[in-house]
């Protein structure tokens, strides 16, 4: 780390860095066809199925270097069939964008889609699903970052469980804190990222799957990167990837996973998330700021928040930043209404002091309006 001050990423990831993870890129110049990268390759992927303690038994995964969209679009390509239709069940902009990943595949689809911010509308899941009886496959996002809504996947599980649904999850941004009942959901497949909840790097992601889907249903890619059968062989064979793989954000990832274990693993994140996620809404609502949905909706991860009156994202964002906090905008049409604080990443009790003093400083006038 230089002596330059530092900047606490309040945005949905990439996020700050502990020292451990930052230091583990140096860990050296690395091949990723020499063994040493195969077995890290191996490691890594054994971890991540062991983030949730049930999935181990059932589940194998395989890295990609691209993006969270890379692994969402891989899982799809890879996963979504094409002689029958997917289901995809859409609350905000990443679900919105598996409709249009399914659509540039050309492959059979339909969505069922709420408002931003609302919950899954399971009368009108069942309603699609008896409009169409060539469904065989549902999509949709765990922790919807559009708005900060954590999907409550039970309803939505059991219903695939019930008509031998495969259900595909994006758990780009819950993956490693907030709880996924893989069994009881009735996952298929998940892909999700290293650099949010994991609190790695950006430049890796993956994807993992049920063995018996890794075993029989693979379908063709109609793509060479996207497609996980070569991963799957390669990283579950001689441990070696189709392509290069990000090496540096493979170190660092393989640290983030030590130090999640070490912290005693998602739950224990949790806990520290759903504090921080407190303790801002204790400013906040001091403040006079409301929150976009009721807090219990929101995930531990990210929380919405609406400007007051008359302010505007801009102006709180570049005063933040003046004070070396980086808070994200709302997209599409709640940009000018709402601005958003994810809670990820290396923050300490001293930086929450700061961000409360800021927060206070940003928002004293709609304080005094609020009295
Ligand atoms: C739920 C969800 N899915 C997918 C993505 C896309 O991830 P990336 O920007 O890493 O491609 C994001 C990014 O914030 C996300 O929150």
């Amino acid at each position: 780390m230089t002596t330059e001050k530092r900047t606490i990423l309040l945005n949905p990831g990439p996020v700050t860095l502990t020292k451990g993870v930052r230091d583990a890129m140096l860990r050296g110049d690395w091949c990723h066809r020499e063994p040493e990268f195969a077995d890290l390759t191996r490691d890594i992927n054994a971890r991540l199925v062991r983030v949730y303690r049930e999935m181990p038994k059932d589940f194998e995964s395989v890295i990609l270097t691209g993006s969270g969209t890379c692994a969402v679009e891989a899982m799809l390509a890879s996963f979504a069939p094409r002689e029958s239709a997917t289901l995809i069940v859409a609350n905000g902009v990443y679900g919105e964008r598996m409709v249009k990943m399914l659509a540039a595949q050309g492959k059979p689809h339909c969505a069922v889609t709420s408002a931003w911010g609302e919950a899954i509308d399971m009368d009108a899941v069942r309603t699609a699903l008896d409009a169409r009886a060539d469904i065989t496959h549902v999509a949709t996002v765990h922790h919807e970052t559009t708005t900060g809504r954590l999907n409550d996947l039970s309803a939505l599980g059991q219903l695939c469980g019930e008509r031998g649904l495969r259900l595909m999850l994006d758990a780009v941004s819950s993956f490693g804190v907030e709880a996924i009942d893989a069994d009881g959901w009735n996952i298929a497949a998940l892909a999700a990222t290293a650099n949010k909840c994991l609190q790695g790097v950006p430049g890796i992601s993956f994807v993992m799957a049920r063995k018996h889907m890794w075993a029989d249903e693979l379908v063709p890619a109609g793509s060479v990167y996207l497609d996980l059968a070569a991963y799957y062989q390669g990283q579950h064979g001689t441990g070696f990837s189709p392509f290069t793989q990000a090496v540096q954000p493979a170190f660092a990832l393989l640290e983030a996973l030590r130090e999640l274990e070490e912290i005693g693993g998602w739950e224990q994140r949790r806990s520290i998330y759903r504090h921080r996620a407190g303790r801002i809404a204790v400013t906040l609502k001091r403040l006079g700021l409301q929150t976009l949905l009721p807090p219990q909706e929101f995930s531990c991860v990210l929380w919405s928040w609406v400007l007051p009156d008359g302010d505007n994202y801009e102006r709180v964002h570049a005063l933040l930043k003046k004070k070396g906090f980086v808070i994200y905008a709302g997209q599409g049409g709640l940009g000018t209404h709402i601005f958003r604080i994810a809670h990820m990443g290396d923050i300490q009790n001293d930086d929450l002091e700061r961000l409360d003093a800021a927060l206070r400083e940003c928002f004293a006038e709609s304080a005094g309006a609020a009295r």
